[in-house]
């Protein structure tokens, strides 16, 4: 099946069903081919193409460095081995914060070139213009707002955001917008329990969660850090399902061993 004629199960409709009818959504990101296809045989309802791919693939301190280009390799890979999630692809700093043409041209590339199904944005008003935009053209938008990584020199640091009211207030507001905009949907990251709560009360689309408390309509972690693959990472919001970078090291340590050994490759294993 080409990419242009693969229609996914969940679409940006069914995730609205699942909020009506109370139905947790469960997102997770993927970068490559193999990781994608794991994450979406086993159900997961949203992959996200995250730019947090500057951190956890290239090794950068922050989400900025990454590019259009490279989000593209990374989200044409994911998309060529998924058959039913919903494919999110993030926007990377500085493709619309600022004029909304150059963020409608970022976006276009992002869907033509990928195939994926949306794309995620990081800000309220700031950048509605983009995103009114964007969606105009027929481009779902996923919003993000409370601890946006893009932003992490104005905030000068990734503890929880909205702790104090206007902040609070500010975010309430700019989820409004969001939706009156036609965002489908919205991360919400790293911000109190009851503001989170609060806003996936006040709105009828989703709210997908990161350090947000359980009252969101679904829930996102970055892949590598749920696997315990990334050990240098462990916020509260955290929790590992697995020791990968344990079991990886052990069998990579074990094959060293073998080679070393003259046990890899026995008879059986040769021509
Ligand atoms: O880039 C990313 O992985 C994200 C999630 C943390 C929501 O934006």
């Amino acid at each position: 099946m080409s990419v242009e004629s693969k229609v996914r199960a969940v679409t940006t409709l069914r995730l609205k069903e699942m909020k009506d009818r109370g139905e947790k959504i469960s997102m997770l990101t993927s970068y490559d081919y193999s990781m994608a296809k794991i994450v979406d045989g086993a159900g997961v309802d949203v992959i996200l193409v995250g730019d947090s791919a500057a951190n956890v693939m290239a090794g950068w301190e922050t989400t900025l460095p990454i590019t259009l280009d490279q989000m593209i390799y990374h989200a044409a890979s994911v998309v060529r081995a998924v058959q039913r999630a919903l494919v999110v692809c993030d926007m990377p700093f500085g493709t619309y914060q600022g004029d909304s043409q150059a963020a409608l041209d970022s976006a276009i590339r992002i869907m033509k070139e990928t195939g994926a199904d949306a794309v995620k944005m990081e800000g309220g008003e700031e950048i509605l213009d983009s995103i009114k935009r964007i969606l105009t053209a027929g481009i779902p938008v996923m919003g993000h707002l409370g601890l946006t990584p893009q932003s992490i020199h104005k905030f000068g640091t990734y503890s929880v955001r909205a702790k104090e009211e206007a902040e609070a207030e500010k975010l309430v507001r700019d989820a409004k917008l969001l939706q009156e905009a036609g965002c489908f949907a919205i991360v919400l990251e790293k911000i109190p329990a009851a503001l989170a709560e609060r806003v996936s009360k006040e709105l009828s689309i989703p709210t997908i969660g990161i350090g947000a408390g359980g009252a969101c309509d679904g829930q996102v972690l970055v892949v590598h850090d749920m696997l315990g693959i990334n050990k240098g990472f462990s916020p509260r919001f955290l929790r590992r399902y697995a020791d990968l970078y344990t079991v990886m090291s052990e069998a990579i340590s074990h094959y060293v061993e073998d080679v070393k050994s003259c046990d890899f490759p026995n008879e059986k294993e040769q021509y």
